[in-house]
């Protein structure tokens, strides 16, 4: 574990960054308890890795994350920020924090961020923790980000009505959920809605067999399907998916796509208990002289991941769940 050369901790900044997730509130919410809990100060970043450039900083206050638990989006609003790629930015971000005696900082975010976040601190004294927050959950290193679990159930809830008119009809549908390079969400709300195919960037599963399977299904009278896919690298890929079953088959398929729906909304309570136990955690490993970690899970328990690490793989879904729905939907 990569100790922090920072001098004693005293003041230290938070900030969200990336696409918005489900629960970065109640993140925000445990590291402003506990630093506060903890006699130190904390700084909010407006705007993602950006705001340290732009210097946009907020003091925060007990009462500062006071009802927002429950909210979804970020208080401290959050962005993708290209000039964090050059050093040139990195290093006007480190004198704005001097600027301001802030020691350390605790990132939310997903892969993105903590690069950037990693480079900063490589190359200045300051010390970072990451937290991780996306819905995608396709971080290395980590079981569950904040975000995720609340994702799936929105996408649940609209593929549970959508399953109501596709059945009323007697419709096929193709529903895109999100997911750029992974397939998380898809695999998780695929299984959890009964879904009669998934597509996901992982593991592909070839055209012939969903179409052969629907052919069946339709013999014995199931005259509905519901087939799911991940957005993958280019969202808007279940039109290709409905023109390449009309080739290959004749069949029509209505296409939904659910889109950044999927990013906002009320944080489960799964989501809230997660991002409280990460975003206080982040804070105490600050504290014990931690620095270019994550803290992720793995199980039910809290580990502290070098940042280093989770660039080096890629995190997949599970073969097996996929397997099991192709098994249950058959
Ligand atoms: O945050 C992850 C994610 O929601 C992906 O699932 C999606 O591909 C991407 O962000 C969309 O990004 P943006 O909001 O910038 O269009």
């Amino acid at each position: 574990m990569e100790r922090n050369e920072a001098r004693q901790l005293k003041r230290l900044a938070v900030l969200t960054s990336g696409g918005d997730a489900p629960g970065m509130n109640a993140a925000i919410r445990a590291v402003v308890r506990m630093a506060i809990f903890k006699n130190l100060e904390v700084v909010g970043v407006i705007g993602g890795l950006h705001g340290l450039i732009r210097k946009d900083f907020l003091p925060l206050q007990l009462g500062s994350v006071a009802n927002i638990i429950q909210r979804g989006g970020t208080i401290l609003k959050t962005g993708r920020s290209p000039e964090f790629h050059k050093a040139e930015y990195r290093e006007l971000s480190y004198k704005n924090l001097k600027a301001e005696n802030i020691d350390a900082l605790i990132c939310i975010g997903g892969d993105g961020t903590f690069r950037g976040a990693h480079l900063l601190s490589e190359e200045h004294p300051i010390a970072v923790v990451g937290v991780p927050g996306t819905i995608d959950n396709d971080i290395f290193g980590t079981d569950n980000s904040v975000g995720f679990d609340t994702a799936v159930n929105t996408a649940l809830e609209a593929i549970d009505r959508i399953r109501d008119t596709a059945a009323s009809h007697d419709r096929l549908f193709i529903i895109e959920v999100m997911g750029r390079s992974s397939g998380f969400i898809a695999l998780s709300s695929g299984i959890a809605g009964g879904a009669e195919s998934i597509f996901i960037p992982e593991y592909p599963v070839p055209l012939e067999r969903t179409i052969e399977q629907i052919k069946r299904g339709a013999k014995r009278g199931k005259l509905s399907s519901i087939l799911i896919t991940a957005e993958g690298q280019k969202p808007g890929r279940a039109y290709d998916l409905a023109e390449s079953i009309r080739k290959k088959s004749g069949l029509d398929a209505k296409v939904c796509i659910l889109g950044h729906i999927q990013r906002g909304g009320s944080p489960t309570a799964s989501d809230r208990i997660l991002a409280s136990r990460l975003g206080a955690r982040a804070v105490e490993c600050l504290i014990e002289g931690q620095n270019r970690i994550m803290i992720g899970t793995e199980g039910e328990n809290l580990i502290s991941v070098p940042l280093k690490d989770i660039f080096m793989q890629e995190k997949k879904s599970s073969k097996q769940l996929l397997e099991l729905a192709q098994v249950l939907s058959i």
